[in-house]
Protein backbone atom coordinates (compact mmCIF):
# COMPACT_ATOMS: atom_id res chain seq x y z
CA UNK A 1 0.00 0.00 0.00
CA UNK A 2 1.65 3.51 -0.81
CA UNK A 3 1.97 6.15 1.73
CA UNK A 4 -0.59 8.05 0.53
CA UNK A 5 -3.25 6.03 0.64
CA UNK A 6 -4.48 3.95 3.96
CA UNK A 7 -8.47 3.98 4.69
CA UNK A 8 -9.41 4.01 1.36
CA UNK A 9 -8.23 7.56 1.14
CA UNK A 10 -5.17 9.78 0.21
CA UNK A 11 -3.36 12.88 1.41
CA UNK A 12 -1.86 15.46 -0.04
CA UNK A 13 -1.44 19.67 -0.06
CA UNK A 14 -4.04 21.76 -1.98
CA UNK A 15 -3.33 24.11 -4.14
CA UNK A 16 -4.42 28.19 -3.74
CA UNK A 17 -7.25 27.71 -6.11
CA UNK A 18 -9.31 25.22 -3.73
CA UNK A 19 -10.17 27.24 -0.88
CA UNK A 20 -13.84 25.94 -1.57
CA UNK A 21 -12.72 22.36 -0.78
CA UNK A 22 -11.32 23.94 2.50
CA UNK A 23 -14.29 25.71 3.27
CA UNK A 24 -16.91 23.05 2.21
CA UNK A 25 -14.88 20.61 4.49
CA UNK A 26 -15.22 23.34 7.70
CA UNK A 27 -18.91 23.84 7.25
CA UNK A 28 -19.68 20.16 7.34
CA UNK A 29 -18.02 20.06 10.74
CA UNK A 30 -20.74 19.33 13.71
CA UNK A 31 -21.18 21.70 16.10
CA UNK A 32 -18.94 20.27 18.53
CA UNK A 33 -16.20 19.65 16.37
CA UNK A 34 -16.31 23.18 14.78
CA UNK A 35 -16.06 24.12 18.54
CA UNK A 36 -13.16 22.07 19.09
CA UNK A 37 -11.51 23.00 15.91
CA UNK A 38 -11.96 26.81 16.79
CA UNK A 39 -11.85 26.91 20.58
CA UNK A 40 -15.55 28.41 20.33
CA UNK A 41 -18.91 28.20 18.42
CA UNK A 42 -18.33 30.00 14.64
CA UNK A 43 -20.43 30.65 12.07
CA UNK A 44 -20.82 29.59 8.47
CA UNK A 45 -19.97 33.35 7.79
CA UNK A 46 -17.03 33.31 9.65
CA UNK A 47 -15.64 30.35 8.00
CA UNK A 48 -16.08 31.29 4.56
CA UNK A 49 -14.04 34.24 5.13
CA UNK A 50 -11.63 32.05 7.59
CA UNK A 51 -11.02 29.67 4.91
CA UNK A 52 -10.69 32.48 1.82
CA UNK A 53 -7.86 33.57 3.63
CA UNK A 54 -5.95 30.57 3.37
CA UNK A 55 -3.59 31.56 0.44
CA UNK A 56 -3.23 35.14 1.58
CA UNK A 57 -1.96 33.84 5.02
CA UNK A 58 0.33 31.65 3.19
CA UNK A 59 -0.67 28.50 5.17
CA UNK A 60 0.07 24.97 4.16
CA UNK A 61 -2.91 22.85 3.97
CA UNK A 62 -2.81 19.10 3.56
CA UNK A 63 -6.26 17.62 3.00
CA UNK A 64 -7.23 13.93 3.61
CA UNK A 65 -9.85 12.86 0.78
CA UNK A 66 -12.46 10.07 0.52
CA UNK A 67 -14.51 9.50 -2.76
CA UNK A 68 -13.40 12.53 -3.95
CA UNK A 69 -14.41 14.94 -1.01
CA UNK A 70 -12.29 16.65 1.33
CA UNK A 71 -12.90 14.96 5.18
CA UNK A 72 -10.42 15.92 7.05
CA UNK A 73 -7.71 19.16 6.93
CA UNK A 74 -4.31 20.59 8.86
CA UNK A 75 -3.04 23.75 8.38
CA UNK A 76 0.79 25.17 9.04
CA UNK A 77 0.77 28.84 9.53
CA UNK A 78 3.58 30.68 9.35
CA UNK A 79 3.22 33.58 12.88
CA UNK A 80 4.99 36.53 9.98
CA UNK A 81 5.60 37.44 6.65
CA UNK A 82 7.93 34.24 5.90
CA UNK A 83 8.61 31.29 7.67
CA UNK A 84 10.41 31.64 10.71
CA UNK A 85 11.96 29.51 13.97
CA UNK A 86 7.72 29.19 15.08
CA UNK A 87 4.73 28.10 13.47
CA UNK A 88 1.10 27.28 14.35
CA UNK A 89 -0.89 23.89 13.02
CA UNK A 90 -4.51 23.46 13.31
CA UNK A 91 -6.79 20.30 13.10
CA UNK A 92 -10.29 19.32 11.60
CA UNK A 93 -11.47 15.59 10.94
CA UNK A 94 -15.45 15.51 9.93
CA UNK A 95 -16.74 13.39 12.61
CA UNK A 96 -17.30 10.03 10.98
CA UNK A 97 -13.47 9.99 9.94
CA UNK A 98 -12.42 10.55 13.42
CA UNK A 99 -10.49 7.86 15.19
CA UNK A 100 -9.43 5.99 12.18
CA UNK A 101 -5.58 7.34 12.30
CA UNK A 102 -6.22 10.10 9.73
CA UNK A 103 -5.56 13.31 12.49
CA UNK A 104 -2.34 11.38 13.39
CA UNK A 105 -0.73 11.25 10.24
CA UNK A 106 -1.78 14.49 8.90
CA UNK A 107 0.25 15.88 11.83
CA UNK A 108 3.17 13.76 11.23
CA UNK A 109 2.82 15.45 7.55
CA UNK A 110 2.47 18.94 9.06
CA UNK A 111 5.80 18.82 11.26
CA UNK A 112 7.75 17.44 8.48
CA UNK A 113 6.59 20.20 6.71
CA UNK A 114 7.33 22.88 9.40
CA UNK A 115 10.75 20.90 9.83
CA UNK A 116 12.08 21.23 6.30
CA UNK A 117 10.94 25.06 6.23
CA UNK A 118 13.32 25.65 9.68
CA UNK A 119 11.01 26.05 12.11
CA UNK A 120 12.53 25.10 15.46
CA UNK A 121 8.54 25.46 17.49
CA UNK A 122 5.56 24.38 16.19
CA UNK A 123 2.38 25.67 18.37
CA UNK A 124 -0.90 23.67 18.81
CA UNK A 125 -3.67 24.76 20.93
CA UNK A 126 -7.01 22.96 22.13
CA UNK A 127 -8.99 23.34 25.11
CA UNK A 128 -8.83 21.28 28.10
CA UNK A 129 -11.24 19.04 27.26
CA UNK A 130 -10.10 17.91 23.97
CA UNK A 131 -8.19 14.52 25.32
CA UNK A 132 -8.45 13.29 21.46
CA UNK A 133 -5.94 16.30 20.00
CA UNK A 134 -3.71 15.93 22.95
CA UNK A 135 -3.27 12.36 22.90
CA UNK A 136 -2.61 13.08 18.98
CA UNK A 137 0.33 15.73 19.83
CA UNK A 138 1.47 13.03 22.61
CA UNK A 139 2.01 10.40 19.69
CA UNK A 140 4.42 12.90 18.10
CA UNK A 141 5.93 14.12 21.73
CA UNK A 142 4.55 17.11 22.28
CA UNK A 143 5.07 18.86 25.00
CA UNK A 144 1.57 19.68 26.59
CA UNK A 145 1.26 22.58 28.98
CA UNK A 146 -2.41 24.40 30.60
CA UNK A 147 -2.83 27.89 30.01
CA UNK A 148 -5.81 29.76 30.68
CA UNK A 149 -8.59 26.94 29.64
CA UNK A 150 -6.58 25.70 26.59
CA UNK A 151 -3.56 23.14 26.61
CA UNK A 152 -0.68 24.56 24.42
CA UNK A 153 1.42 22.22 22.73
CA UNK A 154 4.42 22.30 21.50
CA UNK A 155 6.83 20.15 18.91
CA UNK A 156 10.52 20.55 18.40
CA UNK A 157 10.66 19.45 14.77
CA UNK A 158 14.35 18.03 13.75
CA UNK A 159 16.24 19.57 11.76
CA UNK A 160 15.69 19.32 7.79
CA UNK A 161 17.76 16.44 5.99
CA UNK A 162 18.03 15.26 2.73
CA UNK A 163 15.27 12.28 3.50
CA UNK A 164 12.69 14.87 5.00
CA UNK A 165 13.04 16.98 1.97
CA UNK A 166 13.20 14.26 -0.39
CA UNK A 167 10.02 12.67 1.13
CA UNK A 168 8.15 15.54 0.90
CA UNK A 169 8.96 16.46 -2.97
CA UNK A 170 7.99 12.52 -3.45
CA UNK A 171 4.72 13.37 -2.05
CA UNK A 172 4.27 17.03 -3.95
CA UNK A 173 4.76 14.90 -6.99
CA UNK A 174 2.01 12.09 -6.20
CA UNK A 175 -0.22 15.09 -4.85
CA UNK A 176 0.00 16.77 -8.03
CA UNK A 177 -1.08 13.84 -9.77
CA UNK A 178 -3.84 13.34 -7.14
CA UNK A 179 -4.74 16.62 -7.64
CA UNK A 180 -4.94 16.27 -11.28
CA UNK A 181 -7.23 12.87 -11.51
CA UNK A 182 -9.08 14.39 -8.82
CA UNK A 183 -10.20 17.60 -11.49
CA UNK A 184 -10.69 15.10 -14.51
CA UNK A 185 -13.50 12.93 -11.96
CA UNK A 186 -14.75 16.28 -10.81
CA UNK A 187 -14.87 17.74 -14.51
CA UNK A 188 -15.83 14.44 -15.93
CA UNK A 189 -19.05 13.97 -13.34
CA UNK A 190 -19.99 17.36 -14.20
CA UNK A 191 -20.14 16.79 -18.07
C1 LIG B 1 -8.44 15.99 17.28
C2 LIG B 1 -8.55 15.36 15.89
C3 LIG B 1 -7.83 16.24 14.88
C4 LIG B 1 -7.85 13.99 15.94
O1 LIG B 1 -7.99 13.34 14.70
P1 LIG B 1 -8.40 11.81 14.64
O2 LIG B 1 -8.29 11.37 13.23
O3 LIG B 1 -9.67 11.63 15.33
O4 LIG B 1 -7.19 11.19 15.53
P2 LIG B 1 -6.55 9.74 15.48
O5 LIG B 1 -7.54 8.73 15.10
O6 LIG B 1 -5.30 9.81 14.68
O7 LIG B 1 -6.10 9.55 17.00
C5 LIG B 1 -7.03 9.79 18.04
C6 LIG B 1 -6.44 9.27 19.34
O8 LIG B 1 -7.18 9.80 20.45
C7 LIG B 1 -7.54 8.75 21.32
N1 LIG B 1 -8.74 9.20 22.00
C8 LIG B 1 -10.01 9.17 21.57
N2 LIG B 1 -10.83 9.73 22.48
C9 LIG B 1 -10.04 10.14 23.49
C10 LIG B 1 -10.28 10.81 24.73
N3 LIG B 1 -11.50 11.18 25.08
N4 LIG B 1 -9.22 11.08 25.54
C11 LIG B 1 -7.97 10.73 25.18
N5 LIG B 1 -7.67 10.09 24.02
C12 LIG B 1 -8.70 9.81 23.20
C13 LIG B 1 -7.71 7.57 20.41
O9 LIG B 1 -7.63 6.36 21.12
C14 LIG B 1 -6.55 7.75 19.44
O10 LIG B 1 -5.33 7.32 20.00
P3 LIG B 1 -4.69 5.88 19.56
O11 LIG B 1 -4.50 5.94 18.08
O12 LIG B 1 -3.40 5.82 20.32
O13 LIG B 1 -5.70 4.85 19.96
C15 LIG B 1 -10.02 15.12 15.45
O14 LIG B 1 -10.65 14.26 16.35
C16 LIG B 1 -10.80 16.41 15.31
O15 LIG B 1 -10.87 16.98 14.24
N6 LIG B 1 -11.41 16.91 16.40
C17 LIG B 1 -12.20 18.14 16.33
C18 LIG B 1 -11.35 19.36 15.98
C19 LIG B 1 -10.20 19.52 16.94
O16 LIG B 1 -10.28 19.17 18.09
N7 LIG B 1 -9.09 20.09 16.45
C20 LIG B 1 -7.95 20.31 17.29
C21 LIG B 1 -7.78 21.75 17.67
S1 LIG B 1 -7.03 22.67 16.37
Amino acid sequence: MSEHRFWGGTIRKLWPTETDRFRDHLLRLDKDTRRMRFAHGVSDGFIEDYASRMTHMGSIVFGYFEDGEMRAAAELRKLGDTWGHEAEAAFSVERAYQEKGVGTELMGRVIRSARNRGVHLLYMSCLAENGKMQAVARKHHADLRFEYGEVVGEIVPDGPNYFSILAEAMDDRVGYMLAVFDLQTRIAHAA
